[in-house]
C-alpha cells in the first residue's frame, strides 16, 4: 500500500468529521530550517504513529509550503505556479497573510487531529512562530454555519478529482502534488438569518433545505455558485473543497474554513476575483456582505516521494556540507 493511501499528503482523502488547520512561519536561520528539513522525513511515522492507534480513525496529513519557505528551506526552484495567494481589492477585501507552512489534518475523531498537530508542533519547537489554528467539525449533513451543505458540487470521480487537483506532465519534478489555498471566514449569522430564506437560497444557488440547485431563471449571476463555476473552452475547471466549520459560542465567533485544492492555484485565483470583485465587476458575491475573511495564503503540497527525497536530499547536503539541493537529484522520483 502506498504512503498515501495510508493518509500521507492525502489531498485526494474523504471528506472527515474533524479536521486541524494549523498555518506558521518558519523563524529565520539554519536550526529552524534543518528541523523543518528533518520533519519532511518524519512525518510518515508520526502519522503511523497516531493513526495505528486507531485505524477506523481515517487520520490524515497534508503538509504544504509557502512561496518563501520553499526557497528558504529547499535552496531548489520553486514549484512553477508556486506564489504568494494574491489580495483581492474589490467591493469587498481578502487579504493575502504569512504563512510558510500549512498543516491540514483529517480525521473522523478530534484527538487524533491534535494529538499529531501536537507531535508534529513539539518536533518544530523553537523553528516556527504560529499564525493560527482552527479546529473544524462536520456540522449536520456537511452545512456550513450559513446551513447550506457545503461541498456538494466537488469532482466525485477519482479520475475528474486527480486530473483537477494533482500536478501532471506540466512541470515533472513536480507532478503528483498539489496547490491548495486556505481562508478563515467570519460570519455574521444575525444578519444572515434576518434574511428571508428565498433570500439566502439566491446568495447560495441552491434550495436551503433539499440543496437542490436552483434553475437559471432563479439564479441570480451574483450567486456563490454561478462565480465560482469557471468555464475554459467550454470546459469546467474543478478544484476540491473541504471547507469546515469552527466557532466559539460563547465569544460570538461562528466561521468557515475555506480550503482549495487545485491543479493551478490560477483557477482559485479567478474564483477570487469574481467573488470579491465581481464578474463582471460589481456583480459580486453575496456570502461576502456577511462573512468577512480574516486570513489567505496559498501552498505547495508535495507528492509523498518528493517529501521524502527532500528529506533524504537535506541530510546529503548537511552531511557534505554542499550549500543547495539538486534539482537534478530530485528528477526520476516515482511521484506516488
Ligand atoms: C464563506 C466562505 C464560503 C462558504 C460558506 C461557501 C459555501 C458554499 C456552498 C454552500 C456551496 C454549494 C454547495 C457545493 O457545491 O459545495 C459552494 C459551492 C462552491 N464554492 Fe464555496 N463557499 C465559500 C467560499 C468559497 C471560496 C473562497 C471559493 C473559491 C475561491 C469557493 C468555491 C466554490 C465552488 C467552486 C463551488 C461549486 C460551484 C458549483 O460547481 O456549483 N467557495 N460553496
Amino acid at each position: 500500500m502506498s504512503p498515501r493511501q495510508h493518509g500521507l499528503q492525502a489531498v485526494l482523502g474523504p471528506l472527515s468529521r474533524a479536521a486541524v488547520f494549523t498555518v506558521a512561519t518558519v523563524r529565520p536561520g539554519a536550526a529552524a530550517r534543518d528541523a523543518v528539513r528533518a520533519l519532511c522525513g518524519d512525518l510518515p511515522a508520526l502519522l503511523r504513529t497516531v493513526g495505528f492507534r486507531s485505524m477506523d480513525g481515517r487520520l490524515s496529513c497534508v503538509l504544504g509550503f509557502g512561496a518563501d519557505a520553499w526557497d528558504r528551506l529547499f535552496d531548489l526552484p520553486r514549484p512553477a505556479m508556486l506564489r504568494p495567494m494574491p489580495e483581492v481589492r474589490g467591493v469587498h477585501y481578502a487579504p493575502s497573510t504569512p504563512g510558510d507552512l500549512l498543516l491540514h489534518l483529517r480525521a473522523e475523531r478530534m484527538d487524533l487531529c491534535f494529538e499529531l498537530a501536537a507531535l508534529v508542533m513539539e518536533r518544530l519547537s523553537g523553528a516556527l512562530a504560529a499564525v493560527d489554528e482552527v479546529h473544524g467539525f462536520r456540522y449536520f449533513d456537511a452545512r456550513d454555519l450559513l446551513g447550506f451543505v457545503d461541498g456538494t458540487e466537488n469532482p466525485d470521480d477519482e479520475d475528474l478529482a486527480a486530473a483537477s487537483v494533482l500536478v501532471g506532465e506540466e512541470d515533472p519534478v513536480f507532478a503528483g502534488g498539489s496547490y491548495v489555498t486556505v481562508q478563515k471566514y467570519v460570519h455574521d449569522l444575525t444578519a444572515w438569518n434576518a434574511l428571508p430564506v428565498e433570500h439566502q437560497e439566491r446568495v447560495i444557488g441552491r434550495t436551503k433545505l433539499g440543496n437542490v440547485e436552483l434553475d437559471d431563471q432563479t439564479k441570480p449571476p451574483w450567486a456563490h455558485n454561478a462565480l465560482t463555476v469557471i468555464e475554459e473552452d467550454g470546459r469546467e475547471l474543478k478544484i476540491l473543497r473541504d471547507n469546515m466549520p469552527f466557532g466559539n459560542a460563547a465569544a460570538g465567533e461562528f466561521g468557515t474554513y475555506f480550503i482549495g485544492y487545485s491543479r493551478t492555484p490560477d483557477t482559485i485565483d479567478r474564483m477570487m476575483t469574481n467573488m470579491f470583485a465581481g464578474d463582471p465587476p460589481g456583480t459580486y458575491d453575496r456570502i461576502l456582505d456577511f462573512s468577512t475573511a480574516l486570513t489567505g495564503s496559498s501552498y505547495f503540497v508535495p507528492a509523498p516521494a518528493l517529501l521524502d527525497r527532500l528529506a533524504e536530499a537535506a541530510e546529503e547536503t548537511e552531511e557534505t556540507g554542499a550549500g543547495a539541493l539538486e534539482i537534478g537529484s530530485l528528477k526520476g522520483v516515482p511521484q506516488t
